[in-house]
């Protein structure tokens, strides 16, 4: 393909929200040893996509321009880089660029073979653009964090699942479910009945004071809280915990990694503890497989063309999705 050009969707400066994206015809990239050249079949979008290029995140993921954004693709190999193994052209699959170059809002786009699993033909490949980022972090949380077996096998937890309609929620409550957990969640009025439909035992409306108080119904008091709304400080949390609960902050600003320090300093037996995604392959793969299986299933928010990528974006930076926002070549 060296030579050819594609469509694709970037960016030259920190800033401009979704009027910042710029259409171009671009060189289809060549694959380095150990990666695949994808034609996409669908991109779904993160919040840490338009974070990146509002330079929230600069210090540590620092911008080349023109930058193609998005990470989490499916697709079909088109061709493999020479230390390539596990791949052959015409293999679909579903893959996680790497954050510091992005690549994604593109009709091509190159993947590490290390973050690049099947796509068996029970997935449609906006199902499996929808997993990388959003149900890896749910199943790092769960996981790692909480310590929630997800073949049942594990002590009953109650989990409190926040902005459980969203990308990272809605995996989580299905997710949690696969174990031995009692799941309260928090979502908008207008998402309740879907919240419910994912598995959780009790669905709690944000906008109530009950809500916003996340209090329990039923009076569970929380083992593990997978948060993944914003804005909600330590002294909501605290009261609801269980005596070693644990608040697993995926988006911990500032007064998070206060309470972080604080909670570890005085050896508290309710920590919070901060997360970053370490993306795995395997996870990857394991999900894949829920999916296939008919265990976990993406909800698709909305699908958008590569030409009007923008509204796919301005949708991402509004918060309010259900599920995952889908970019289709
Ligand atoms: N640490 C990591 O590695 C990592 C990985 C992935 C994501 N994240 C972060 O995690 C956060 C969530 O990501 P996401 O992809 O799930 O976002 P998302 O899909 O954009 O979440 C949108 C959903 O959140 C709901 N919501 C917003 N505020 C809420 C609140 N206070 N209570 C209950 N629900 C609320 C919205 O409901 P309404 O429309 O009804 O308001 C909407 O359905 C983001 O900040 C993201 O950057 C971090």
């Amino acid at each position: 393909m060296a030579g050819k050009l594609m469509h694709a969707v970037q960016y030259d400066c920190y800033g401009g929200g979704a009027a910042g994206l710029k259409h171009a015809e671009v060189p289809i990239p060549t694959p380095g040893k150990d990666e695949v050249l994808l034609k996409l079949e669908a991109t779904s979008l993160n919040p840490v996509d338009w974070k990146i290029q509002k330079g929230m995140i600069r210090p540590f993921l620092p911008r080349r321009f023109p930058c193609i954004p998005a990470t989490d693709v499916a697709g079909v190999v088109q061709e493999v880089g020479p230390g390539v193994k596990n791949f052959k052209p015409g293999d679909a699959v579903v893959a996680m660029l790497n954050h510091a170059t992005g690549g994604g809002l593109a009709e091509y786009a190159v993947a590490k073979e290390s973050l690049t699993v099947p796509r068996p033909p029970e997935l449609s490949a906006a199902e499996g653009a929808g997993l990388p980022v959003a149900g890896l972090t749910a199943h790092m949380a769960l996981t790692r964090s909480a310590e929630v077996k997800l073949d049942g096998s594990g002590p009953r937890k109650n989990i409190l699942i926040t902005a459980a309609s969203g990308g990272v929620g809605h995996y989580a409550v299905q997710l949690a479910k696969l174990g031995n957990t009692h799941v309260t969640a928090t979502c908008g009025a207008r998402n309740v009945d879907f919240v419910k439909s994912l598995g959780a035992d009790e669905v709690l409306d944000y906008k109530t004071p009950e809500g916003a108080a996340l209090k329990s119904p039923s009076g569970q008091k929380y083992d593990a809280v997978v948060h993944c709304a914003t804005g909600i400080p330590w002294s909501v949390f605290e009261p609801n915990l269980s005596a070693k609960g644990k608040v697993i902050d995926i988006t911990p600003g500032p007064s998070a990694m206060w309470t972080f320090a604080v909670k570890k300093l005085t050896l508290s037996k309710k920590q919070l503890v901060p997360l970053l995604l370490i993306p795995k392959k395997e996870n990857l793969d394991y999900l894949v497989n829920l999916v296939k299986g008919g265990k976990l299933k993406t909800v698709i928010d909305s699908k958008h063309p590569l030409s009007r990528a923008e509204e796919a974006w301005a949708k991402s930076i509004d918060g309010h999705a259900t599920g995952k926002i889908i970019v289709e070549p």
